[in-house]
């Protein structure tokens, strides 16, 4: 009997809905070939949330995603909303939304397609062949410290991880790196703050039940020179919130184009998949935006949710053969294009791909 997967569909703002509307167009493809079909519920976060709620993260929201599969979120946030009170801003409903569903590891990779290797504001012999995994903190660290706060004279926030906190994400580091090439390498501010001193140790603790993973430490501004001057270097990058963020953003444009990068939120039932970049209202509803990193993060709900790793192997080779056949969105139109395609019209290309692909 084929089975049904229910998927909370995330659409959002700005390009949100237009991406998300092709990751669905895939899904739907490969499961055309495969034994499993979806069922999708359509929810709100976000500033469109807020307009037709009053509220960024309505409860409907968090009951939808709990009793789903999985998450496939689009993008949420733009100027309109930027001068609303904090609790109001679509990045709260975010936030809050990742903490309700417990989703502290955040799986960020950075590949770099040898089809798009000129893509890079970096020269190709840095850049090729990069494969690396920022294993970002999600749901603690300096954006939910307390006490923060402010008032006329200063602003402030808590920088703090538990001894639990720090353990499950470093377990979830070890155990990709297992799947990997087996390297670790945690980054902190350990020579100047206590919560990364501690945070180094309680890592080097759970190293020991990881023998086979070599584990290394780097202070995180050398780690962000690291990147640009030798990318290859690393594997797994470990690290917390706030340092993974800003690490994760800039790993992403080794890559070239930030349109093409998925990431994975886990660590609970559910996770949540989505692409990196953000809503970019600026190009929403003219058809330009690239589609590829929400096509990319439903490969990776398919591999990491569902266990359809078949289903996941094909949307890859579909994104790889799209992009070696020279198609490309506006974004990529500068890198050995043929010919330029709308979001719709590369979404449909991977689709048809992804749908006869036979692996
Ligand atoms: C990200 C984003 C978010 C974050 C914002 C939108 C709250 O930058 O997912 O990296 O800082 O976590
Ligand atoms: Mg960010």
């Amino acid at each position: 009997m084929s089975k049904t997967y229910n998927i909370a569909l995330i659409k959002g703002d700005g390009i949100g809905p237009e991406i998300i509307d092709e990751a669905v167009k895939v899904l739907d493809a490969v499961s055309s070939s495969e034994d499993f079909d979806f069922t999708y519920d359509e929810v709100l976060m976000g500033g469109i949330a807020y307009d037709m709620t009053g509220d960024p993260l309505p409860d409907e929201t968090i009951k939808s995603a709990r009793s789903s599969d999985a998450v496939l979120f689009g993008a949420i946030g733009g100027e309109k909303w930027d001068n609303l009170p904090r609790e109001k801003r679509p990045e709260s409903g975010l936030l809050r939304f990742r903490k309700e569903l417990g989703v502290y590891s955040n799986l960020r990779p950075a590949i770099v397609y040898d089809e798009l290797i000129n893509a890079s504001s970096l020269k190709a012999e840095v850049v090729k062949g990069v494969d690396l995994m920022v294993v970002r903190e999600l749901i603690g660290g300096l954006y939910f410290g307390e006490p923060k706060g402010r008032d006329e004279n200063k602003g402030y926030n808590t920088m703090v991880y538990t001894k639990p906190e720090i353990e499950r994400i470093a377990h979830s580091a070890f155990e990709i790196a297992m799947q990997r090439d087996k390297r670790v390498c945690s980054v902190d501010k350990a020579n100047v703050l206590d919560v990364s001193q501690f945070w180094r140790e309680v890592v080097i603790e759970i190293s020991e039940q990881y023998p086979e993973v070599e584990l290394t430490h780097m202070y995180v501004d050398n780690c962000a020179m690291q990147l640009i001057r030798d990318p290859k270097q690393f594997d797994v990058i470990l690290t917390g919130n706030i340092f993974g963020d800003i690490l994760s953003d800039e790993a992403s444009m080794l890559s070239g184009s930030i349109g093409l990068l998925p990431s994975a939120s886990v660590g609970s039932k559910i996770g949540v998949y989505e692409p990196i970049h953000g809503s970019a209202p600026d190009i929403a509803g003219q058809g330009i935006a690239n589609p590829i990193a929400t096509i990319s993060s439903a490969a990776m709900m398919l591999r990491y949710a569902l266990n359809e790793n078949n289903a996941a192997d094909k949307i890859d080779a579909a994104i790889k053969k799209t992009l070696s056949e020279g198609y490309r969105t506006k974004d990529l139109a500068a890198y050995d294009a043929k010919e330029i395609c709308s979001t719709s019209e590369i979404g449909s290309i991977i689709a048809n791909y992804a749908a006869k692909c036979k692996l």
